[in-house]
């Protein structure tokens, strides 16, 4: 059974750019890229403990990077797209309510 959280309102972040939200034990990452899409995906890197929101967004490829040691991780699918990281991180479902952007946990 999945919950729906609030994270932020849309002017809250802006666009191509990345923001760490903590709800309960899940270390989000929210990435706005351009005006309407919003990706939410864990802000571990799957390497080691660094915060991905911290690093640089990929607008047109839809990743970010982790500023530690240079891996990027798709904002689709998690998966890592550059070594060293070899394991994914967790992806959420993003949910638009009006203006409250809505991350989906199970
Ligand atoms: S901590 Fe992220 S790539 Fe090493």
């Amino acid at each position: 059974m999945s919950e729906s959280i609030r994270l932020c309102s849309v002017s809250d972040i802006k666009p191509d750019t990345a923001r760490r939200f903590d709800v309960g034990p899940h270390r989000i990452a929210l990435v706005r890229i351009g005006e309407n899409e919003f990706f939410a995906i864990g802000d571990k890197c799957s390497h080691a403990d660094y915060s991905l929101s911290e690093g640089e967004v990929y607008a047109d490829q839809y990743e970010i990077e982790c500023w530690k040691h240079g891996s990027t991780f798709s904002l689709k699918t998690g998966e890592p797209t550059v070594l060293p990281a070899t394991k994914p991180v967790p992806t959420y479902e993003v949910k638009l309510n009006g203006d409250n952007i809505m991350v989906e946990i199970s």
